[in-house]
């Protein structure tokens, strides 16, 4: 668990960063409706979670700062019988003032009159660009007044790049129940008919775990389906024979986990899929290698590039000079993905790859990364060996940069196709 001490160190540090005379405020997430009289389960904005561990609607954080110095102030709903009779506890202004090291906590209905009383000397404000709810309107009609307004998502999204031991601990665990849940596909693929028999099985260990959603929509996608890269219909048969990419990983305590294998509904990978599979398997192997502090995610997406497209010719699925096959983006059409992105509270963290003058970030000892190599072949490309058309297969796995090099944290999800047999 990360504790109101570490919360706290971050709004300090980001109001270090801070000028004089703003203001700066986060939003949390607004409760969405699904269809009549139902609504999606409620998800704290990653931003605002980040900087309080509270997962409660209707709140707001502001940081004002005057002479240098910062005062917190949160915003949160107010107690009300009726209301937590239908919906749920709130923590309330009193509890939350118990609770969080902020300094001064209001009723949410406050807000705009603080709002007025705040402004006074205010020569900048920041909000997060990316929460433009129907309160952040409100702050938009003052800051287009404002000599200068910012995006506060900005310096957050620098601070969430590099994860403290609590964060990769909750990363690991998200990690561990991903990859019960991807042994247990493994095992139960032969007995499934259906994408979504499976999905279900997966998801079972997740909530079973107490990861209570996944960070993002499990991937089911047999045989040819694999080729659609984000698909997630994941309702059609399972047909003997033929591999199925599983990409899904569980969010635990709101830290994503982001896992990908391909493995076979029979249990044995057939000769062409073993073919494929290896080919992919080692660029994978080879990518993870070369992470270390001050590498480039680019220089991984061109290597990446680079050995696909010198495995595809290999197999005959490209035809020609790999050099020439690379400047003329001939290998785009089967890996037409980046090799991988940011994770943490997001699945895909949200964090530029560049800094603000353009210049490519390096990476650097406890930023987490995903690789994901794919292959994906559609099964009327008549332009590929018959024996590889309808195969997509992509291996994932997540990385924590480290002093020493990097530490591959799904390390022990069955990855080999031995390993991926085994389990069958
Ligand atoms: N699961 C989405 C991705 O791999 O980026
Ligand atoms: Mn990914
Ligand atoms: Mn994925």
């Amino acid at each position: 668990m990360i504790s109101e001490t570490e919360y706290k160190k971050r709004r300090e540090t980001l109001a270090e960063q801070l000028k004089n005379n703003s203001l700066s405020v986060l939003f949390s997430a607004v409760q969405q409706i699904r269809s009549n009289d139902t609504e999606y389960v409620f998800r704290q904005n990653s931003n605002f979670y980040y900087m309080t561990g509270f997962k409660e609607d209707n709140a707001t954080l502001v940081f004002l700062k005057k002479k240098g110095k910062t005062k917190t102030i949160l915003f949160v709903q107010k107690k009300d019988k009726l209301k937590e009779l239908w919906t749920g506890k709130r923590l309330g202004v009193k509890q939350s003032k118990k609770r969080f090291l902020i300094d001064k906590v209001y009723a949410q209905e406050d807000f705009e009159t603080k709002l007025k009383e705040y402004m006074q000397g205010i020569t900048s404000i920041n909000y997060d660009f990316n929460s433009y709810t129907d309160k952040a309107k409100v702050l938009h009609a003052y800051a287009k007044d404002m000599l200068s307004y910012a995006n506060l998502a900005k310096p957050i999204e620098q601070m969430r790049l590099y994860k403290s031991p609590t964060e990769i601990a909750l990363i690991r665990k998200a990690i561990a129940i991903t990859k019960e849940a991807h042994h247990r596909a493994m095992h139960m693929s032969k007995k499934c008919n259906y994408e979504y028999e499976l999905q279900a099985e997966i998801e079972y260990v997740f909530k079973k775990n107490a990861a209570l959603s996944d960070a993002y929509t499990s991937i089911v996608a047999g045989g040819n389906n694999a080729n659609t890269l984000h698909y997630i219909d994941n309702n059609k048969p399972l047909h003997h024979g033929d591999l199925i990419l599983i990409d899904a990983g569980c969010e635990y305590n709101y830290y994503a986990s982001d896992i990908t294998r391909s493995i076979p509904t029979s249990g044995k990978f057939t000769q062409a899929q073993k073919e494929l599979y290896e080919m992919v398997l080692e660029v994978e192997l080879a990518i993870i290698k070369m992470i270390q502090p001050n590498i480039k995610r680019t220089q991984l997406q061109k290597k990446s590039e680079e050995l696909l497209c010198a495995g595809m010719v290999k197999l005959g699925i490209l035809k020609g000079d790999v050099k020439k096959l690379l400047k003329k983006q001939k290998h785009k059409k089967y890996y037409p993905h980046g090799i991988g992105h940011w994770m943490g509270i997001d699945v895909h963290d949200q964090a530029p790859y560049k800094d603000e003058n353009g210049k490519e970030l390096l990476l650097q000892s406890g930023m987490v990364m995903t690789i994901e190599p794919g292959v994906y072949i559609e099964k009327d490309d008549t332009n590929v060996p018959l024996k590889y058309r309808g195969i997509g297969i992509r291996i994932e796995d997540d990385i924590l940069v480290t002093d020493e090099g990097h530490e591959n944290l799904s390390q022990g999800i069955a990855k080999t196709i031995n390993e991926i047999e085994k389990y069958a």
